[in-house]
Protein backbone atom coordinates (compact mmCIF):
# COMPACT_ATOMS: atom_id res chain seq x y z
CA UNK A 1 0.00 0.00 0.00
CA UNK A 2 1.65 3.17 -1.00
CA UNK A 3 1.67 6.63 1.15
CA UNK A 4 -0.77 8.11 -0.39
CA UNK A 5 -3.64 5.12 -0.07
CA UNK A 6 -2.72 5.38 3.65
CA UNK A 7 -3.30 8.98 3.79
CA UNK A 8 -6.60 8.64 2.11
CA UNK A 9 -7.43 6.22 5.14
CA UNK A 10 -6.37 9.13 7.23
CA UNK A 11 -8.49 11.24 5.56
CA UNK A 12 -11.31 9.28 6.17
CA UNK A 13 -10.40 9.11 9.93
CA UNK A 14 -9.48 5.58 9.83
CA UNK A 15 -5.92 5.03 12.00
CA UNK A 16 -2.99 5.97 10.84
CA UNK A 17 0.10 3.60 10.86
CA UNK A 18 3.53 4.38 10.10
CA UNK A 19 4.39 3.14 6.71
CA UNK A 20 6.76 0.07 6.45
CA UNK A 21 10.43 0.61 5.70
CA UNK A 22 10.92 1.20 2.09
CA UNK A 23 8.08 2.79 1.50
CA UNK A 24 9.37 6.44 1.21
CA UNK A 25 11.93 5.37 -1.05
CA UNK A 26 8.98 3.95 -3.39
CA UNK A 27 7.00 6.48 -2.97
CA UNK A 28 9.79 9.51 -3.94
CA UNK A 29 10.63 7.26 -7.02
CA UNK A 30 7.42 7.23 -8.36
CA UNK A 31 7.89 9.23 -11.57
CA UNK A 32 5.68 12.18 -11.47
CA UNK A 33 3.64 14.22 -14.31
CA UNK A 34 3.90 17.89 -14.15
CA UNK A 35 2.44 20.00 -16.80
CA UNK A 36 4.60 18.86 -19.89
CA UNK A 37 7.32 16.86 -18.32
CA UNK A 38 7.92 13.74 -16.26
CA UNK A 39 9.89 14.35 -13.38
CA UNK A 40 11.55 10.91 -11.96
CA UNK A 41 11.88 11.78 -8.56
CA UNK A 42 9.04 13.42 -5.95
CA UNK A 43 12.18 15.44 -3.86
CA UNK A 44 13.53 18.53 -5.08
CA UNK A 45 16.03 20.83 -3.43
CA UNK A 46 13.98 23.81 -2.32
CA UNK A 47 14.90 27.66 -3.48
CA UNK A 48 17.54 28.83 -1.24
CA UNK A 49 19.04 32.57 -1.36
CA UNK A 50 22.62 32.44 -1.83
CA UNK A 51 22.79 29.05 -0.52
CA UNK A 52 21.47 27.15 -3.48
CA UNK A 53 23.85 28.88 -6.14
CA UNK A 54 25.51 27.30 -8.90
CA UNK A 55 28.45 25.75 -6.91
CA UNK A 56 26.33 24.08 -4.03
CA UNK A 57 23.82 22.51 -7.06
CA UNK A 58 26.93 20.97 -8.49
CA UNK A 59 28.00 19.26 -5.34
CA UNK A 60 24.23 18.01 -4.77
CA UNK A 61 24.29 17.30 -8.27
CA UNK A 62 27.23 14.73 -7.40
CA UNK A 63 25.18 12.91 -5.58
CA UNK A 64 22.16 12.63 -7.29
CA UNK A 65 18.86 11.76 -6.10
CA UNK A 66 16.34 14.06 -6.19
CA UNK A 67 13.81 15.12 -8.85
CA UNK A 68 14.47 18.57 -9.43
CA UNK A 69 16.39 21.71 -8.34
CA UNK A 70 14.82 25.09 -7.70
CA UNK A 71 17.56 27.83 -8.41
CA UNK A 72 18.09 30.97 -6.02
CA UNK A 73 15.59 33.70 -6.47
CA UNK A 74 16.19 35.72 -9.43
CA UNK A 75 14.88 39.87 -10.25
CA UNK A 76 12.67 38.94 -13.31
CA UNK A 77 13.95 42.93 -14.46
CA UNK A 78 17.56 41.77 -14.81
CA UNK A 79 16.00 38.12 -16.39
CA UNK A 80 14.36 40.49 -18.50
CA UNK A 81 16.70 42.55 -19.13
CA UNK A 82 18.90 40.31 -20.76
CA UNK A 83 20.83 39.63 -17.26
CA UNK A 84 23.59 36.34 -18.33
CA UNK A 85 25.28 34.57 -16.17
CA UNK A 86 27.60 36.91 -14.68
CA UNK A 87 24.83 37.92 -12.12
CA UNK A 88 25.27 35.41 -9.49
CA UNK A 89 21.61 34.42 -9.03
CA UNK A 90 21.55 33.88 -12.47
CA UNK A 91 23.64 31.09 -13.11
CA UNK A 92 23.60 27.76 -14.04
CA UNK A 93 26.23 24.82 -15.39
CA UNK A 94 24.68 23.21 -18.76
CA UNK A 95 24.63 19.99 -17.63
CA UNK A 96 22.24 20.74 -14.73
CA UNK A 97 19.57 23.13 -17.45
CA UNK A 98 17.58 18.98 -17.54
CA UNK A 99 16.44 19.28 -14.44
CA UNK A 100 16.59 22.75 -12.71
CA UNK A 101 13.84 25.10 -12.55
CA UNK A 102 14.64 28.84 -12.43
CA UNK A 103 12.95 30.98 -9.76
CA UNK A 104 11.54 34.46 -10.58
CA UNK A 105 10.31 37.21 -8.53
CA UNK A 106 8.98 40.62 -10.29
CA UNK A 107 5.68 42.32 -9.82
CA UNK A 108 5.34 43.12 -12.89
CA UNK A 109 3.29 39.95 -15.60
CA UNK A 110 5.14 41.31 -18.51
CA UNK A 111 8.29 41.94 -17.06
CA UNK A 112 8.01 38.12 -15.51
CA UNK A 113 6.50 37.18 -19.29
CA UNK A 114 9.14 37.71 -20.93
CA UNK A 115 12.14 36.86 -17.73
CA UNK A 116 10.81 33.18 -18.55
CA UNK A 117 10.60 33.61 -22.02
CA UNK A 118 14.32 34.25 -21.32
CA UNK A 119 14.69 31.43 -19.04
CA UNK A 120 12.81 28.98 -21.41
CA UNK A 121 15.42 29.60 -24.09
CA UNK A 122 18.29 29.23 -22.07
CA UNK A 123 16.58 25.69 -21.82
CA UNK A 124 15.53 25.48 -17.74
CA UNK A 125 13.36 22.30 -17.24
CA UNK A 126 10.95 24.86 -15.66
CA UNK A 127 10.05 28.40 -14.42
CA UNK A 128 8.92 28.86 -10.49
CA UNK A 129 7.20 32.04 -9.31
CA UNK A 130 8.20 33.46 -5.71
CA UNK A 131 5.19 34.18 -3.81
CA UNK A 132 6.59 33.24 -0.59
CA UNK A 133 9.95 35.30 -0.14
CA UNK A 134 8.90 37.89 2.92
CA UNK A 135 12.45 39.56 3.49
CA UNK A 136 11.94 43.18 3.11
CA UNK A 137 14.04 43.95 0.52
CA UNK A 138 12.11 42.20 -2.35
CA UNK A 139 8.22 43.01 -0.27
CA UNK A 140 9.36 46.72 -0.41
CA UNK A 141 8.78 46.15 -3.92
CA UNK A 142 5.70 44.40 -4.00
CA UNK A 143 7.38 41.32 -4.90
CA UNK A 144 7.46 37.75 -3.19
CA UNK A 145 5.27 37.51 -0.58
CA UNK A 146 3.84 40.84 -0.51
CA UNK A 147 1.40 39.84 -3.92
CA UNK A 148 -0.30 37.01 -1.89
CA UNK A 149 -2.20 40.28 -0.26
CA UNK A 150 -3.21 41.29 -3.96
CA UNK A 151 -4.95 37.88 -4.96
CA UNK A 152 -6.17 39.54 -8.33
CA UNK A 153 -2.63 40.38 -9.33
CA UNK A 154 -0.64 37.52 -8.29
CA UNK A 155 -2.91 35.15 -10.64
CA UNK A 156 -2.41 37.45 -13.64
CA UNK A 157 1.38 37.56 -13.17
CA UNK A 158 0.55 33.61 -13.27
CA UNK A 159 -1.35 34.13 -16.25
CA UNK A 160 0.98 35.89 -18.11
CA UNK A 161 3.84 34.04 -17.81
CA UNK A 162 1.80 30.43 -18.27
CA UNK A 163 0.94 32.49 -22.11
CA UNK A 164 4.37 32.98 -22.70
CA UNK A 165 6.33 29.91 -22.00
CA UNK A 166 5.19 26.16 -22.53
CA UNK A 167 7.83 24.59 -20.34
CA UNK A 168 6.46 23.31 -16.56
CA UNK A 169 5.19 26.19 -14.26
CA UNK A 170 5.47 26.37 -10.75
CA UNK A 171 4.27 28.52 -7.78
CA UNK A 172 5.91 28.82 -4.59
CA UNK A 173 3.44 30.19 -1.83
CA UNK A 174 2.88 30.29 1.91
CA UNK A 175 -0.47 30.89 4.00
CA UNK A 176 -0.24 34.34 3.22
CA UNK A 177 -0.22 37.52 5.90
CA UNK A 178 -2.96 35.74 8.29
CA UNK A 179 -3.80 32.59 9.56
CA UNK A 180 -6.48 31.70 7.14
CA UNK A 181 -6.32 28.36 5.49
CA UNK A 182 -9.79 29.50 3.66
CA UNK A 183 -7.21 32.20 2.22
CA UNK A 184 -4.63 29.90 1.37
CA UNK A 185 -6.64 27.63 -0.70
CA UNK A 186 -8.52 29.80 -2.26
CA UNK A 187 -4.92 30.97 -3.60
CA UNK A 188 -3.99 27.59 -4.83
CA UNK A 189 -7.00 27.22 -6.67
CA UNK A 190 -6.87 30.79 -8.30
CA UNK A 191 -2.38 29.89 -9.37
CA UNK A 192 -4.24 26.36 -10.50
CA UNK A 193 -6.88 28.30 -12.88
CA UNK A 194 -3.92 30.74 -14.32
CA UNK A 195 -2.39 27.59 -15.56
CA UNK A 196 -0.02 26.67 -12.58
CA UNK A 197 1.32 22.32 -13.18
CA UNK A 198 2.61 22.60 -9.54
CA UNK A 199 2.45 24.04 -6.49
CA UNK A 200 4.94 23.95 -3.33
CA UNK A 201 3.25 25.26 -0.40
CA UNK A 202 4.99 26.39 3.07
CA UNK A 203 2.22 26.31 5.30
CA UNK A 204 3.43 29.63 6.91
CA UNK A 205 2.20 32.95 7.92
CA UNK A 206 4.51 35.38 5.86
CA UNK A 207 5.79 37.73 8.64
CA UNK A 208 7.33 34.51 10.22
CA UNK A 209 10.45 33.73 8.92
CA UNK A 210 10.51 30.04 10.28
CA UNK A 211 10.27 30.36 14.12
CA UNK A 212 6.65 28.44 14.53
CA UNK A 213 5.99 25.11 13.45
CA UNK A 214 4.41 25.51 9.54
CA UNK A 215 0.77 23.94 10.13
CA UNK A 216 1.07 20.86 7.25
CA UNK A 217 -2.68 20.11 7.84
CA UNK A 218 -3.01 23.28 5.22
CA UNK A 219 -1.20 21.58 3.04
CA UNK A 220 -3.52 18.79 2.65
CA UNK A 221 -6.31 21.36 2.40
CA UNK A 222 -4.49 23.05 -0.49
CA UNK A 223 -3.50 19.59 -1.85
CA UNK A 224 -7.04 18.84 -1.52
CA UNK A 225 -8.11 21.71 -3.55
CA UNK A 226 -6.67 21.66 -6.69
CA UNK A 227 -5.75 18.90 -8.92
CA UNK A 228 -2.27 19.72 -10.32
CA UNK A 229 0.63 18.29 -7.84
CA UNK A 230 1.44 19.78 -4.53
CA UNK A 231 4.58 20.06 -2.78
CA UNK A 232 4.77 20.03 0.48
CA UNK A 233 7.36 22.14 2.35
CA UNK A 234 9.50 23.05 6.16
CA UNK A 235 10.67 21.19 8.83
CA UNK A 236 11.31 18.09 6.97
CA UNK A 237 14.49 17.14 9.18
CA UNK A 238 14.29 13.43 8.56
CA UNK A 239 12.92 10.81 7.07
CA UNK A 240 10.60 10.15 9.53
CA UNK A 241 9.36 14.07 9.22
CA UNK A 242 8.98 13.25 5.28
CA UNK A 243 7.01 10.13 5.57
CA UNK A 244 4.80 11.62 8.09
CA UNK A 245 4.22 15.15 5.81
CA UNK A 246 3.30 12.92 3.08
CA UNK A 247 0.73 10.92 5.00
CA UNK A 248 -0.56 12.80 6.86
CA UNK A 249 -1.32 15.66 3.82
CA UNK A 250 -0.93 13.90 0.65
CA UNK A 251 1.05 15.52 -0.44
CA UNK A 252 2.84 14.72 -4.74
CA UNK A 253 6.34 15.53 -3.41
CA UNK A 254 8.26 16.70 -0.66
CA UNK A 255 10.57 20.24 -0.87
CA UNK A 256 13.78 20.42 0.75
CA UNK A 257 15.32 23.23 2.04
CA UNK A 258 17.19 23.51 5.21
CA UNK A 259 18.14 20.03 5.76
CA UNK A 260 19.25 19.80 2.44
CA UNK A 261 22.12 22.22 2.84
CA UNK A 262 23.28 20.05 5.91
CA UNK A 263 22.97 17.16 4.35
CA UNK A 264 23.41 17.70 0.61
CA UNK A 265 23.58 13.84 0.04
CA UNK A 266 20.24 13.34 1.85
CA UNK A 267 18.27 13.05 -2.00
CA UNK A 268 20.59 10.09 -2.90
CA UNK A 269 20.04 8.53 0.69
CA UNK A 270 16.27 8.68 0.72
CA UNK A 271 16.22 7.78 -3.01
CA UNK A 272 18.79 5.34 -3.44
CA UNK A 273 20.14 3.81 -0.89
CA UNK A 274 23.38 5.97 -0.72
CA UNK A 275 24.74 5.10 3.25
CA UNK A 276 26.29 8.52 4.47
CA UNK A 277 29.90 7.47 5.65
CA UNK A 278 31.85 9.59 8.61
CA UNK A 279 34.04 10.92 5.93
CA UNK A 280 31.62 12.07 3.67
CA UNK A 281 30.83 15.07 6.31
CA UNK A 282 34.80 16.15 5.79
CA UNK A 283 34.82 15.47 1.83
CA UNK A 284 31.60 17.50 1.42
CA UNK A 285 33.36 20.58 3.49
CA UNK A 286 36.08 20.21 1.38
CA UNK A 287 34.37 19.51 -2.57
CA UNK A 288 32.31 22.67 -1.81
CA UNK A 289 35.23 25.30 -1.25
CA UNK A 290 36.45 23.56 -5.00
CA UNK A 291 33.16 24.29 -6.36
CA UNK A 292 32.51 27.74 -5.01
CA UNK A 293 36.09 28.59 -6.19
CA UNK A 294 35.38 27.01 -10.05
CA UNK A 295 32.33 29.85 -10.36
CA UNK A 296 32.60 32.91 -7.90
CA UNK A 297 35.60 35.16 -7.08
CA UNK A 298 37.48 34.76 -4.10
CA UNK A 299 35.74 37.22 -1.68
CA UNK A 300 32.14 35.46 -2.88
CA UNK A 301 33.32 32.50 -2.48
CA UNK A 302 34.04 32.93 1.25
CA UNK A 303 31.06 34.84 1.55
CA UNK A 304 29.34 32.00 0.14
CA UNK A 305 31.04 29.41 2.12
CA UNK A 306 30.36 31.05 5.35
CA UNK A 307 26.34 30.83 4.42
CA UNK A 308 26.94 27.24 4.09
CA UNK A 309 29.23 26.90 7.09
CA UNK A 310 25.95 27.79 9.63
CA UNK A 311 23.68 25.15 8.09
CA UNK A 312 26.13 22.65 7.82
CA UNK A 313 27.34 22.92 11.77
CA UNK A 314 24.18 22.11 12.61
CA UNK A 315 25.31 18.30 12.11
CA UNK A 316 28.13 18.47 14.93
CA UNK A 317 28.01 18.51 18.40
CA UNK A 318 30.53 20.84 18.55
CA UNK A 319 28.97 22.61 15.31
CA UNK A 320 29.12 26.33 16.67
CA UNK A 321 33.75 25.61 16.72
CA UNK A 322 33.10 24.87 12.83
CA UNK A 323 30.86 27.60 12.30
CA UNK A 324 33.55 29.73 13.97
CA UNK A 325 36.64 28.90 12.28
CA UNK A 326 35.16 29.36 8.86
CA UNK A 327 33.96 32.49 9.53
CA UNK A 328 37.88 33.59 10.57
CA UNK A 329 39.18 32.69 7.68
CA UNK A 330 40.01 35.26 5.43
CA UNK A 331 41.17 33.76 2.33
CA UNK A 332 40.45 30.44 0.71
CA UNK A 333 43.95 28.66 1.83
CA UNK A 334 42.76 29.74 5.14
CA UNK A 335 38.97 28.12 4.95
CA UNK A 336 40.75 24.74 3.33
CA UNK A 337 43.32 24.76 6.49
CA UNK A 338 40.24 25.75 8.88
CA UNK A 339 38.11 22.88 7.56
CA UNK A 340 40.62 20.16 7.52
CA UNK A 341 42.00 21.17 11.06
CA UNK A 342 38.15 20.71 12.33
CA UNK A 343 38.17 17.17 10.64
CA UNK A 344 41.55 16.51 12.18
CA UNK A 345 39.42 15.03 15.07
CA UNK A 346 36.66 12.92 13.73
CA UNK A 347 33.45 14.96 14.67
CA UNK A 348 30.50 13.52 16.85
CA UNK A 349 27.43 13.56 14.25
CA UNK A 350 23.95 14.15 15.28
CA UNK A 351 21.30 11.64 14.15
CA UNK A 352 19.42 14.46 12.69
CA UNK A 353 20.75 17.91 12.34
CA UNK A 354 20.53 20.26 15.74
CA UNK A 355 16.76 22.10 14.86
CA UNK A 356 17.58 25.10 16.65
CA UNK A 357 20.84 25.89 14.45
CA UNK A 358 19.22 25.78 11.47
CA UNK A 359 17.26 29.09 11.29
C1 LIG B 1 18.69 31.04 3.74
C2 LIG B 1 17.36 30.82 3.07
C3 LIG B 1 17.11 31.36 1.82
C4 LIG B 1 15.86 31.18 1.20
N1 LIG B 1 15.66 31.67 -0.06
C5 LIG B 1 14.47 31.45 -0.68
C6 LIG B 1 14.28 31.87 -2.03
O1 LIG B 1 15.16 32.41 -2.69
N2 LIG B 1 13.04 31.64 -2.58
C7 LIG B 1 12.03 31.00 -1.89
O2 LIG B 1 10.95 30.82 -2.43
N3 LIG B 1 12.21 30.57 -0.64
C8 LIG B 1 13.41 30.77 -0.04
N4 LIG B 1 13.61 30.27 1.22
C9 LIG B 1 12.57 29.44 1.86
C10 LIG B 1 12.83 27.96 1.55
O3 LIG B 1 12.68 27.69 0.17
C11 LIG B 1 11.85 27.07 2.33
O4 LIG B 1 10.54 27.43 2.00
C12 LIG B 1 12.04 27.18 3.84
O5 LIG B 1 13.41 27.13 4.20
C13 LIG B 1 11.26 26.07 4.58
O6 LIG B 1 11.73 24.81 4.16
P1 LIG B 1 12.75 23.93 5.08
O7 LIG B 1 12.11 23.81 6.42
O8 LIG B 1 12.86 22.62 4.34
O9 LIG B 1 14.04 24.69 5.15
C14 LIG B 1 14.84 30.45 1.86
C15 LIG B 1 15.09 29.91 3.12
C16 LIG B 1 16.34 30.06 3.73
C17 LIG B 1 16.59 29.42 5.07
Amino acid sequence: MSIHLRYRNVARGEPFFPPESGALEAFLNRPLQVGSCVVPKRLFLAPLSKLGNVAFRQLVAGFGGFGALFSEMTGSRSVAAGGGPAYSGFMWRKAELPHLVCQLYGDEPEVMALAAQRVAAHGFMGVDINFGCCVAAVCRHNCGAALLKDPVRAARIVAAVRKAVSIPLFVKFRTGWKDDVTAAVDMAGRFADAGADALTFHPRVAPDRRTRQPKWAYIGRVKSAVSVPVFGNGNVFDAADCQRMIAETGCDGVVLGRLAVARPWIFAQWTEGFRPTEDVYRSTALDLIDLLIGHFDPPTALRRYAKFAAYFAANFKFGHFFFSLVHKAKTIDALKAAVSTFFDTTPEIALRPHITMLR
